[in-house]
């Protein structure tokens, strides 16, 4: 187990680059398997549940390869049907293979994904939708069982704009016979990113991005080469660092539209930022106005901003209130981040947030991905030296982490936490060169 060590009170400066979009990434690579054809992904982060992902593939007989920011997956071993639990309980995403597995081999045995700290994460909406697409489920022994003899496009509604729900079954419906709808799909930009994809694979998908796709079923898909989009949550998180620290840094390499609603409330925030076709100047901040936020699907604001803006909050003139739509459970931070001083009071999805005008350094642990972040964000800004354990946590989803804010200029660094034995070996994949 690692931790980090951050000495608060320096101001950010400078340029930090946003990696590969995480929550894009592990998506093509379930996409991968519905061809017999070589994929090349670029522009993917090093983070490791892109190493997961990796294994997961691995298991499942296919070649992998990551170097430099790209992962070549080829077909290799004939293509197994089932993944094994000790994966997908470390990474729930894998629960995007079982689409993709169900339209090539009409066969899939997926270990349920667990929950985490954030919520249940309920999968009923994949299963029922995939069974509208005539494939049989069963549920046992911890392993959700599917079969179908040649998928069927239909019309699936889906009770809320899943984002998991949508990705699955828009994989399943690219090879099913017939045209598939999905209503109420969800339209967040990484849905975009895996239409475009497997669109350049042969797939015939018109309407990702809004609220109804339409998916004609094909024969087969090639192989590709693509480049996976930019990581707004990363851009976001980096956003609030700069503003935390009263620091002046330009957020480059994504799509700023990827933040429209984000970028709005940080203006009625008062936050100076200026956008240009590369990404987002932020300039010296003079105070923070307490704002409400409500998290809602795309494009509403992102749950995976919430915990990081809640920090931003807590230093805010005045009082906030943030309400969680997405998530059950998403303030496991909120304890954490009362031990730097924050005044955050949770009331069921609403959490009221008193503006404070300083932040004390304390001893935490990550709770979760964004969580974590957000923890580190506070430590930023914090008078002291703050201690962050169980950051394995952030690792999963950020590239090079403390490298990026050194690199701004932050006083950051990465050590053993002694209080663990033995430090958990990462899972990494087989090939040496990671
Ligand atoms: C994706 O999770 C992201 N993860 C999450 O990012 C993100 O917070 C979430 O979408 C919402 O934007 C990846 O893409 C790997 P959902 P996902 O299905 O697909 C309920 C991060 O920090 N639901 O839209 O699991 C569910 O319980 C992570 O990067 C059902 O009830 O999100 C939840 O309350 C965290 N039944 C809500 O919908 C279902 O069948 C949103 O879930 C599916 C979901």
């Amino acid at each position: 187990m690692e931790k980090y060590i951050i000495k608060g009170g320096k101001k950010l400066k400078g340029e930090v680059r946003v990696s590969g979009a995480k929550n894009a990434t592990l998506k093509l690579m379930a996409a991968s398997i519905l061809t017999e054809e070589p994929t090349l992904l670029r522009n993917v982060p090093n983070i490791k549940d892109v190493y997961f992902m990796c294994r997961v593939l691995e298991e499942l007989g296919f070649k992998v390869r990551m170097e430099n920011r790209t992962v070549e997956i080829k077909p290799h071993f004939s293509l197994k049907i089932e993944t094994p639990y000790e994966l997908v309980s470390k990474m729930r995403a894998s629960i995007g293979v079982l689409g993709p597995l169900l339209a090539r081999l009409g066969k899939a045995r997926v270990a349920l994904p667990g929950g985490c700290n954030i919520g249940s994460r309920k999968i009923d909406l994949h299963l029922r939708g995939l069974e509208v697409l005539r494939a049989r489920i069963k549920v046992e022994h911890g392993f959700i069982e599917a079969e179908a003899n040649g998928l069927v496009g239909d019309k699936i509604s889906l009770d809320f704009p899943s984002v998991g729900a949508t990705e699955n079954l828009l994989m399943a419906a690219v090879l099913a016979e017939g045209t598939t709808f999905i209503e109420n799909a969800a339209h967040e930009p990484e849905i975009v990113d895996l239409a475009n994809f497997l669109n350049k694979m042969g797939a015939k998908i018109k309407g990702a991005g809004t609220f109804l796709i339409e998916i004609q079923g094909v024969k087969r898909l090639h192989g590709v080469d693509y480049t996976v989009m930019s990581d707004r949550i990363e851009a976001g998180t980096f956003i609030v660092a700069a503003v935390l620290t009263k620091g002046e840094v330009y957020v480059k390499g994504f799509r700023k539209d990827y933040l429209e609603l984000v970028l709005d409330k940080f203006r009625e925030a008062g936050l100076k930022l200026l956008a240009d076709s590369q990404g987002i100047w932020v300039a010296e901040q003079k105070g923070i106005k307490a704002i409400d936020i409500v998290t809602l699907p795309y494009p509403g604001f992102p749950t995976d901003l919430q915990p990081q803006v809640m920090v931003l909050l807590s230093l805010a003139d005045g009082t906030s209130i943030i309400t969680e739509n997405v998530f059950e459970s998403r303030f496991a931070h909120v304890e954490e981040l009362k031990r730097f001083g924050c005044d955050i009071e949770t009331q069921g999805h609403h959490a009221i947030i008193r503006g404070t005008n300083k932040l004390n350094a304390a001893k935490i642990n990550a709770t979760d991905l964004r969580g974590g972040a957000a923890l580190v964000l506070a430590g930023l800004v914090a008078n002291g030296s703050t201690q962050v354990g169980e950051i394995h946590h952030i690792d999963r989803g950020y590239e090079h982490f403390e490298q990026k804010l050194r690199g701004l200029g932050a006083d950051i660094i990465r050590q053993k936490d002694s209080k663990f034995a033995a430090a958990e070996r990462p899972l990494l994949p087989s090939q040496p060169w990671l």
